[in-house]
């Protein structure tokens, strides 16, 4: 294992622009689920009943009493050392960008400033009339959920979450930028992903096409595990420890 987390901090050292793709593994330390796996959300939850905007259109007060418990349990949970490990690198000018699929906040929380979440935020509540632009983060109504739903002030459709449901596009500024780093960075750190969900898992690909390095971590194998110049099968945990390695 140690020559592996040396072989990272080379790697993160000889590289001029890092960035890092993050999924639900970087945040399981902290207490909050992962969507697949054997204690998976998709595994006890259906997707199309929660995360679509069709199931939101036939039931929404099932959809937001999904959404409150989500939100209730992030905003409970602390950041964990992976977390604050990059907000580290972060500062000492090694990684450039976060790009992650987490709608937590915890990125934020441990002091990270350049995040870009490609899948929106918890923490964003949008109006669900694609006609209206309102939004807040204003949550003081989610105790009254399911009993009474949010409306929004500006034209009375229902407020829904700010996270980007199955079968929806994701922003374009965020996805081309995302994309822009990509393109920029000659090593991407993949933490934490089951690299499955697109267009996220193809973003380290664009780096490695340009010729950059992959450096994955993940305890288990996953399709990004054959592209990656390095894959460390270890929690994310092992972050701390190769930015140990780089003050050195
Ligand atoms: P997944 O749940 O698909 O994958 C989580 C990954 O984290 C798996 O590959 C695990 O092996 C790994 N993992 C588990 N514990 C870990 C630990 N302690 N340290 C590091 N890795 C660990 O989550 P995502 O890849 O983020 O989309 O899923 C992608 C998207 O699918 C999510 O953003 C969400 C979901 O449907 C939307 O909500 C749009
Ligand atoms: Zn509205």
């Amino acid at each position: 294992m140690l020559t592996e987390i040396k072989r990272a901090a080379e790697l993160i050292e000889n590289s001029s622009y890092t960035t890092v793709l993050t999924g639900a593994g970087i945040s399981a330390e902290s207490g909050i689920p992962t969507f697949r796996g054997k204690d998976g959300l998709w595994n006890k939850y259906r997707p199309e009943e929660l995360a679509t905007p069709h199931a939101f259109r036939k039931n929404p007060s099932l959809v937001w009493e999904w959404y409150a418990w989500r939100m209730k349990l992030v905003f409970s949970r602390e950041p964990n050392t992976a977390h604050f490990a990059l907000a580290e690198m972060e500062k000492l000018g090694i990684v450039k960008k976060i790009i992650t699929q987490n709608v937590d906040d915890l990125h934020e929380r441990a002091g990270s400033k350049n995040v870009l979440h490609l899948h929106g935020k918890l923490r964003d509540i949008i109006c669900s009339s694609s006609l209206c632009s309102y939004s807040t983060q204003n949550i003081d109504f989610i105790d009254s959920i399911p009993e009474k739903l949010p409306e929004c002030p500006k034209c009375g459709s229902l407020l829904r979450p700010g996270v980007v449901w199955f079968g929806e596009s994701l922003n374009p500024e965020v996805l081309t930028s995302a994309f822009g780093e990509a393109e920029k960075s000659d090593l991407i750190l993949v933490v934490g992903t089951s690299a499955v969900v697109q267009p996220a898992a193809s973003i380290p690909l664009i780096t490695k096409r340009r010729g950059g390095k992959i450096i994955e971590i993940n305890p288990n194998e996953t399709p990004l595990s054959y592209e990656s110049d390095l894959s460390i099968r270890n929690s994310a945990a092992i972050l701390q420890e190769i930015l140990l390695h780089l003050k050195k």
